[in-house]
């Protein structure tokens, strides 16, 4: 494992994108797993920025994303299809019917978590899988468990993770109370791993996955046997 501090927000997406996009240029068909929330928001916008620069193609890349809030249509400005679309897909030069986001609005959520599972098969699992962590250890959103879940499955929100994520809608009664996430099949199996963290009130939960225990009450840990992990993380918010 990697782990390294950086000293700034702004060092920690500039490393993230370089890691990204030297990996599409030495396969240019490579399978990207994303994350949404607020930490790799500044690396999508290098990632978008190289595009632009026409440094980076991304005509060949197929992305795959861990989770979706169950019941929010893709139109909904809450949903993660939406996010990743205004954040990245629409900025940089990607086929989007190569673009992967679980259907939080399928009318059977479980085949729907099954299918997610066939097609990372289909295409030869994931190349690199970008993270960030929770504050309770959760990676996707495989919360604290007594199982590592190993399939993409529906799952129950904790408060934890509900109050964290209700600074994205008006409040806290609005955050959905499921969702649908790549269990830790998909995320293990990706070939090579770059987490990115950001914020002191991090750094405990950090330490705990990568310097503790393996164990599913902290999801992140099962990362310490993955033999291609990066993490970077800085104090900075
Ligand atoms: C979202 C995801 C989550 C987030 C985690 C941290 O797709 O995978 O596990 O990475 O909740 O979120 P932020 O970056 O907002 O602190």
């Amino acid at each position: 494992m990697k782990f390294y501090t950086v000293e700034s927000y702004e060092k920690l997406c500039q490393d993230a994108s370089a890691i990204i996009a030297e990996q599409i240029k030495s396969k240019p068909n490579t399978v990207l797993g994303l994350a949404t929330g607020s930490t790799p928001i500044g690396t999508y916008k290098k990632l978008a920025e190289m595009n632009k620069a026409g440094e980076l193609d991304f005509s060949k890349v197929v992305t795959i994303n861990l989770d979706e809030y169950a019941g929010i249509d893709a139109s909904n400005d809450q949903s993660y299809r939406y996010f990743m679309n205004k954040n990245l897909f629409d900025n940089i030069n990607i086929d989007k019917n190569n673009t992967f986001v679980p259907n939080g609005k399928a009318e059977d959520l479980n085949k729907e978590c099954e299918a997610y599972d066939e097609r990372i098969k289909a295409y030869g699992g994931i190349d690199l899988q970008l993270l960030g962590i929770g504050h309770d250890g959760h990676i996707g959103f495989n919360e604290p468990d007594s199982v590592f879940e190993t399939k993409t499955h529906v799952v129950k929100l904790t408060d934890m993770t509900i109050k964290a994520n209700a600074r994205f809608f008006e409040n806290e009664d609005e955050v959905p109370k499921s969702a649908l996430t790549m269990g830790m099949f998909g995320i293990f199996n990706a070939k090579k791993i770059l987490m990115i963290v950001n914020g002191k009130e991090k750094k405990e939960i950090l330490e705990k996955a990568f310097f503790g225990p393996i164990t599913p009450e902290v999801p992140a840990s099962i990362l310490q046997l993955h033999g291609d992990v990066t993490v970077i993380y800085t104090e900075d918010k």
